[in-house]
């Protein structure tokens, strides 16, 4: 091992280009709605479009359809008059069941929320479908709505009242450290609504053949669409079929069972043909999960040494009506500096909209944002570096439990990312450097988050011609996961990767939960690595067995490598041979991976398609970052240009730095766009900019250079690979360190997200 744990030979550890990539950049992966009848290649004879609400609560009164019904191509136009009860209510994924959001569509004529499905319009083609469905007029008995924080109707309830396991926090007594402390920061941080935009829609194809229903859907939880759709259909589990190719993107969405599949599914039966639905992206701004608004009241005092004597931290999230469903996040903003008093309290607002979503770490972006731009604050009002800040603050035990962390390597993130940025170039007055017309900032702040895990299963085929296949539910992301599995067998099986064929993402094969919480990795890897030792060890009690090459000796003793099992004195067999012993063709086994401090029924949770994330033990297991922003803010127009960004990311073992790279610059991108470009905006109780035009993200202009430093952090005790997962660290921190950077060029602190021209002019 050298630098940041990567390994100085074999595969894993190397980089590697992912394999699919180039099946991608053709245009020959294919995606869930690019998927036809079984081998074919016609187009569906039917294609769907949704009819959504214009109003925000309320009851359907009635619909006028003689005018749609006249269009051409028409198929149906089914309403809630005709699947009402058809499709039975299941809960959300969070709360025991398996929907990501539990409204249900169709199902009478209440109407929960702006833009919410009211009909589903069936044509011969995908413009018949839609120019009907534009004709489509209904009538509303509309009623009050609340669509966000303090608005009349909006209901808040604490967070320990809504969700079974949160509980808020009280250590010491924060009140008397805020009284008595020399230095204090109060103030309230905001964070926007923003919604997943991935270039691949919310589709969904479903096909009927006989009893037995198959779904192509894009999906990084296929399992928990089988098992939801089974609920809602009356069907057994094992007469679904979830089938989710590549993905084209998600971010968090694409999550669990989705409101649009059990209509499509249903107007394929009533017309005995496969039903495609591509909604359009305003309509996905409605029908899917979105990252809510969320307001935070920090109070943080310090010692005249800059000492955290007590941390206050009240957050606000927006929640459905009918989900018990939000994001917490102040567990991990109370555990990250050490601290004698420490509470938080924890309230979901919940209003007239759909039930929002994860949204890549959905938690920390917006908790992080808060608790590191006040801490930002503090080492000002101190006159301490902010790093010195932390440095004084840095704990290896959890200030709240008192647990140490399995690795705690923040601050050599920090000193890391320091010297690959240049902190040292940093003037300690704000508003003191510039660039020609430029006033510059440079800002830090920290990324943080629990490491999740999750049981998994995996089939490993080893054949006699000496390739292997890897079966398992799970999915590829295009976070690489199926690089990095070929690459883990290749390693563990002595092949070469190009032998080893990957496939996921189809309920056929053996279950495995959700991709999400970057856990994927995690989870899979370590599965994978209990599949390869159970093909060795077989491979190798045949070889010792009576009669056979090696007899007598100890099995432990083989292991796979060069194409080969050879025995430590250096004998071997082909692992042709070895594999004959056993079948002519292939040898076969499941791994059934179930982390350490699972609950017992691990297996079964995931089977049943439900969530089985776990972060326990006798230690906090996290991964860490520091990021860094150069901010140039023009004297005159206000323009805020972002030209560097670095990151130092601690995340256990790296398999493959290329991949992991790319997971972090893409998250690091991303918050550069959440720190000044991505909102949705509330139009009353709709949303004003449902598209690309309106909702913006950044742009190949918009990026600079960008930086992401791999800091070694071998952990024995997170898992037994040491693997961590980094597909969310790298946006964590990113608003905070542009909002630091911010104040450092202008001397203006900037408590609302986005941060705009207007907040510098
Ligand atoms: Mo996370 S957005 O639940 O992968």
């Amino acid at each position: 091992m050298d630098q940041a744990g990567v390994a100085k030979d074999g595969i894993i550890g190397h980089p590697h280009v992912r394999i699919e990539g180039r099946a991608k950049v053709t245009g020959a992966a294919l995606y869930a709605s690019d998927r036809r009848g079984e081998g074919g290649s016609e187009p569906d004879a039917a294609h769907a479009a949704l009819v959504t609400s214009t109003i925000a609560r309320g009851r359907i009164l009635g619909f006028d359809l003689p005018t749609a019904a006249q269009a051409p191509d028409l198929l149906a136009i089914f309403t809630h008059r005709d699947f009402g009860g058809e499709i039975a209510s299941v809960p959300h994924l969070m709360a025991g069941g398996y929907a990501n959001s539990s409204h249900l569509p169709l199902g009478s004529d209440r109407v929960a929320y702006a833009g919410q499905i009211v009909a589903l319009v069936v044509g011969r083609t995908p413009e018949a479908a839609a120019q009907a469905a534009a004709l489509v007029r209904v009538r509303y008995a509309p009623e009050p709505a609340a669509a966000s924080f303090d608005d009349p109707g909006a209901e808040t309830v604490r967070l320990a009242d809504l969700k079974a396991h949160h509980e808020d926090i009280t250590v010491g007594d924060a009140e008397i450290g805020w009284r008595e402390a020399p230095a204090r920061i109060e103030a309230r941080y905001t964070t926007p609504i923003q919604h997943h935009n991935p270039i691949e829609l919310f589709t969904t194809r479903c096909a009927w053949d006989g009893g037995c229903l198959t779904v192509h859907e894009p999906s990084r939880y296929i399992g928990a669409v089988r098992h939801g759709l089974a609920a809602q259909l009356g069907l057994d589990p094992t007469q679904v079929r979830v089938v989710s190719g590549m993905i084209g993107g998600h971010f968090g969405s694409k999550f669990a069972l989705s409101q649009h599949t059990a209509p499509v599914a249903l107007a394929a039966k009533r017309l005995g043909c496969p039903v495609s639905l591509v909604p359009t992206r305003r309509q996905c701004f409605t029908i899917a999960n979105y990252r809510p608004e969320t307001r935070h009241d920090i109070r943080i005092a310090a010692d005249r040494d800059g000492r955290f004597t007590s941390l206050v931290h009240e957050a606000e999230v927006i929640a459905s009506r009918f989900d018990p469903f939000a994001m917490e996040g102040a567990d991990v903003t109370a555990s990250l500096y050490a601290c004698p008093a420490i509470r938080t309290e924890e309230r979901a607002v919940r209003v007239d909209r759909n039930t929002p979503g994860p949204m890549r770490a959905p938690p920390e972006v917006p908790y992080l944002f808060a608790l590191e731009s006040a801490v930002d604050e503090l080492a000002w009002r101190l006159g301490l570096d902010p790093i010195e800040l932390r440095r004084r603050n840095d704990t290896a035990r959890d200030p709240v439990s008192g647990k140490p962390f399995s690795s705690r390597p923040l601050m050599a993130c920090f000193d890391a990312g320091a010297a690959a940025f240049g902190w040292e170039r940093r003037a300690p007055q704000p508003g003191t450097m510039r660039e020609g017309a430029w006033r510059v900032g440079l800002g830090c702040a920290a990324s943080v988050r629990p490491v999740k895990i999750a049981a998994a299963t995996l089939r490993l085929r080893l054949f006699a011609d000496g390739s292997a296949e890897i079966g398992c539910a799970h999915h590829e992301i295009g976070n690489g996961i199926t690089t990095l599995l070929a690459m883990g067998a290749a390693e563990r099986l002595g092949l070469p990767v190009e032998r080893v064929r990957v496939q996921l993402g189809d309920t056929d094969l053996p279950a495995a939960g959700l991709s999400g919480g970057s856990s994927t990795t995690t989870s899979l890897m370590n599965a994978l690595a209990l599949a390869c030792e159970q093909v060795r060890a077989r491979l190798a009690r045949t070889a010792v067995a009576p009669g056979r090459p090696f007899a007598g000796r100890d099995p432990a003793g083989f292991r796979l490598a060069d194409g080969r099992l050879a025995a430590s004195d250096g004998r071997g067999l082909s692992l042709a041979d070895a594999v004959r012993f056993i079948d002519p063709i292939r040898v076969e086994t499941l791994a059934e991976f179930v982390p350490p401090d699972s609950p017992p029924d691990a297996l079964e949770t995931l089977r049943a398609g439900h969530i089985g994330l776990t972060t326990g033990g006798d230690a906090l297991k996290w991964a860490f970052g520091a990021q860094f922003a150069e901010v140039h803010i023009h004297a005159e127009t206000g323009e805020i240009r972002v030209p560097r960004l670095t990151g130092a990311f601690a995340a256990g073992r790296i398999l493959n730095p290329l991949t992991a790279r790319s997971q972090l610059v893409g998250g690091m991108i991303w918050g550069l766009g959440s720190a000044l470009l991505e909102e949705t905006v509330l139009d009353g109780p709709a949303y004003r900019n449902p598209d690309l035009a309106e909702y913006l993200v950044p742009t190949a202009m918009d990026v600079g250079a960008i930086e992401a430093v791999l800091v070694p952090d071998p952990d024995e005790t997170v898992n037994p690979l040491g693997i961590k997962g980094l597909g969310e660290l790298g946006i964590i921190g990113v608003n905070a360190a542009i909002a630091n950077a911010v104040y450092h060029a202008a001397g203006r602190r900037i408590r609302e997200l986005p941060i705009r021209i207007d907040d510098m002019i």
